[in-house]
């Protein structure tokens, strides 16, 4: 079967700058794949390539099986949305999303047909006669996302479509991007530097770092299982703790003094490495005499409260080196107080090391 979308070693250079440097993957057909990467990682012109408004220097582009390389943009079946949305303020709402639709000649009255059923998908039902200046930021997203569906394109290429919304705003359609996308079926290639969009929205992630792939994974493991030091600190929060690999290879000394189990996720390294823990792998006032937990001791320096999302920084051990913990929203914790000196534990498997 053939995938929706298919590119091998594609790459694309500016003189002598590598902006997209080798870049191979496959998407399947229905699925909402993202691209997430620092600015600059080459992900917009990763995105434009693909819509055919920028040549590569070598590679493969299918899509369904058909090679898109001397393909123009507007005979391939991808459409891009930007994250200005570049909406026409001067016409309505109806003729926005009829525009396209004119310039494929469809005749008038499927023209009304299609309009009325895309807006009624995205919630906009009735819409057609509002002006365009006059929807809310969110309105207006999903105007721009309806005239890009309407074409009924194979793909649905997204830049950072979010980016001009406020923070609310952003959350919430973020929920309703990924319903929309799912209601539709279509394959949604998105582009964001927001790791929880990515995260929340994708069927699969690729995280892209100086124009290239280095992990390409579900959400889930792209958190749990990060196979690159980039890839840890970029996706979720982490602590970090600077160390040097004893000789059985199982164990590191933090630069705290701290001996601590740990899970090797590059064989490669020598001697010094990074210990990656995450926030939410420290669990506070354990006892001691678990084979496979390490255990040290935290001094409480101050409680970010924040409900469900409450974290602690603390100084481990004796040492000056802060870390964050995740608070469980648990009564067994309410009565930890700044300044106290509580116990805590982490799992060997939750303790990963990096180059
Ligand atoms: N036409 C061009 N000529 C020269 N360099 C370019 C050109 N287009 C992009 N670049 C460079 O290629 C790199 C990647 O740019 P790109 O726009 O793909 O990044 P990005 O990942 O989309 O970043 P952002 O998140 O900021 O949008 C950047 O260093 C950029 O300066
Ligand atoms: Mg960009």
């Amino acid at each position: 079967m053939n995938h929706s979308l298919e590119i091998k070693e594609l790459k694309k250079s500016f003189q002598d700058f590598k902006a997209v440097d080798g870049v191979d993957f496959y998407v399947e057909e229905g699925k909402f794949f993202s691209i997430l990467g620092p600015s600059g990682c080459g992900k917009t012109t990763l995105l434009r390539m693909i819509a055919g408004f920028l040549e590569p220097t070598s590679g493969s582009i299918k899509i369904r099986g058909d090679e898109m390389i001397g393909i123009s943009p507007n005979k391939r079946p991808v459409n891009l949305v930007f994250q200005n949305l570049a909406l026409f303020p001067m016409m309505d709402v109806g003729e926005n999303i009829a525009f396209g639709l004119k310039r494929q000649n469809c005749s008038k009255s499927e023209i009304e047909e299609k309009v009325k059923n895309i807006l009624e998908k995205v919630h906009l039902g009735g819409y057609e006669r509002k002006n365009v200046s006059d929807l809310s930021g969110g309105q207006k997203q999903r105007v721009a996302i309806a005239r890009s569906l309407v074409l009924e394109p194979s793909i649905l290429l997204l830049d950072e479509p979010l980016g001009a919304l406020d923070l609310k705003l952003r959350e919430q359609m973020k929920i309703e991007l990924k319903k929309l996308q799912h209601e539709f079926g279509t394959t949604f290639i998105y582009i964001t530097h927001d790791q929880s969009e990515a995260l929340v929205m994708s069927d699969k992630v690729a995280v892209m770092n100086n124009g290239k792939f280095e992990q390409i994974d579900t959400p889930e493991n792209l958190y749990a299982n990060p196979k690159t030091s980039f890839v840890a600190s970029f996706v979720g929060e982490t602590n970090i703790f600077e160390a040097r690999l004893n000789e059985d290879r199982k164990s590191v000394l933090t630069k705290e003094g701290m001996n601590f189990k740990v899970f090797l996720v590059d064989e490669k390294i020598q001697t010094f490495c990074k210990l990656f823990i995450r926030p939410e792998a420290v669990v506070l006032l354990v006892d001691d005499g678990m084979e496979d937990m390490n255990y040290f001791d935290l001094t409480i320096k101050t409680i970010l409260f924040d409900g469900s999302n409450t974290k602690v920084l603390a100084n481990v051990d004796k040492s000056d080196h802060e870390i964050m913990v995740s608070l469980p929203q648990n009564r067994r914790f309410a009565h930890i107080k700044e300044g106290e000196v509580v116990r805590a534990g982490v799992h060997v498997s939750d303790c990963k090391c990096y180059e």
